[in-house]
């Protein structure tokens, strides 16, 4: 059977002040559709996965915004961190617990944060490779090719060996430095890491095992107890002493049976402004004005304008390049291309104010 692993507990601090901690990114309503990202996604997988097979893994401060967000799913439906420790313990504790329901499952693992547009082509590739890992011990990623040497992605390195549509992944790098992902960029070889995983419970589990064994171990004492009445109180106990590390880092650069299937569904990872400013509307001087926002823009370009309060009127002149960004009590003004230093800025606001 089928499964999905929908990961759900980032703050999304690049895209501050309108992803907040109390209230991230996946839980917002970006293009005024009525549905959060979050939402989206999963209304996504609910087209070919049974909705009792999909999993939202996310700290426990969100609990009560899922349960708003997604009514229809049961409460053992929503597994719950109760600290925060990045990707690979967050797949290592939805594993086992699918692992307890079915002992043979195919699960597909998907970030909360993303847009895809052609949701038809989505669909038969995940499922074409639900049913690759079926038949294959491979640990499967989506990769895009790639439009920009962008540093926040992960790069996949691509070789002749295929089997079917699934090519061999020679290697995987984790958010290269600007100068490696030129090189990475430019060679043609490399296609990024679209966060989308998909593999047999068997194998996922073989591979943290043989990389993050501090992670099995640990759930390996409370094996039982997934899928049970225990499985809170054992999480609760357990959970905190998995080291902090994502998936990408901890699993995927090392293991040798990464497979790839090169995809082109117009994905989009909402991670910053800028990746907003890419796929939003523009106005003719090429200034991305949120839906719902006013505003005046005199001898400006480039820009991306975010109001949370649609009643605000912007008037700009003079400025290029920039994210104008308002949100409760914070307004963001910095240069499109420093939107990696968000994370910094975020941190210094948290100390002085
Ligand atoms: N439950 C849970 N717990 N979810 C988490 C946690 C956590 O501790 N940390 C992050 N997430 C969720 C985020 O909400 C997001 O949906 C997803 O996991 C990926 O985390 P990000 O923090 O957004 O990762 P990234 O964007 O830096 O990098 C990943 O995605 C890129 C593509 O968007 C990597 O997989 C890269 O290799 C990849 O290119
Ligand atoms: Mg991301």
């Amino acid at each position: 059977d089928n499964y999905c692993v929908i990961m759900g507990g980032g703050i999304g601090s690049r895209f501050w002040p309108f992803s907040r901690e109390s209230y991230p990114k996946q839980f917002l309503d970006f293009f005024g559709t009525g549905r959060s990202l979050l939402q989206m996604t999963f209304d996504r997988f609910s087209k070919i996965i049974p909705t009792e097979n999909i999993y939202i893994v996310t700290n426990e401060l969100y609990a009560k915004l899922i349960k708003e967000q997604l009514p229809e799913l049961k409460d053992n439906q929503i597994l719950l961190e109760p600290t925060r420790r990045n990707t690979a313990p967050c797949i290592a504790y939805a594993t086992y617990h699918i692992k307890a329901c079915n002992p043979n499952a195919n699960i597909v693992v998907a970030p909360s944060d993303h847009l895809i547009l052609k949701e038809d082509i989505f669909l038969r590739d995940v499922q074409k490779s639900l049913d690759f890992v079926k038949e294959n011990e491979a640990l499967v990623t989506l990769g895009i090719k790639p439009s920009r040497p962008e540093t926040g992605y992960g790069y996949i390195q691509s070789s002749d060996t295929m089997l079917g549509d699934f090519t061999k992944v020679k290697t995987f790098t984790e958010k290269p430095n600007l100068e490696l992902a030129k090189v990475f960029y430019e060679s043609g070889e490399f296609f990024w890491n679209s966060g989308l995983f998909v593999w047999n419970v068997n194998t996922v589990l073989s591979a943290f095992e043989k990389f993050l064994p501090e992670i099995s171990a640990r759930f390996d004492l409370g094996k039982e107890k997934f899928n049970t009445p225990e499985e809170r109180h054992f999480i609760h106990e357990n959970f905190p002493y998995c080291p902090n590390i994502s998936i990408d880092y901890g699993v995927m650069e090392k293991a040798d049976n990464v497979y790839m299937l090169c995809v082109d569904f117009g994905w989009a990872d909402l991670g910053t402004w800028g990746s907003l400013f890419d796929i939003a509307h523009k106005d003719e001087n090429n200034n991305a004005v949120l839906k719902n926002n006013k505003a005046l823009m005199y001898e400006s370009s480039n820009n991306v304008v975010a109001f949370e309060n649609p009643n605000r009127l912007a008037v700009v002149q003079g400025i290029n390049d920039c994210i104008i960004a308002e949100s409760g009590n914070v307004l963001l003004i910095c240069k499109k291309e420093d939107e990696q230093r968000i994370k910094q800025y975020v941190a210094d606001a948290q100390i002085k104010y």
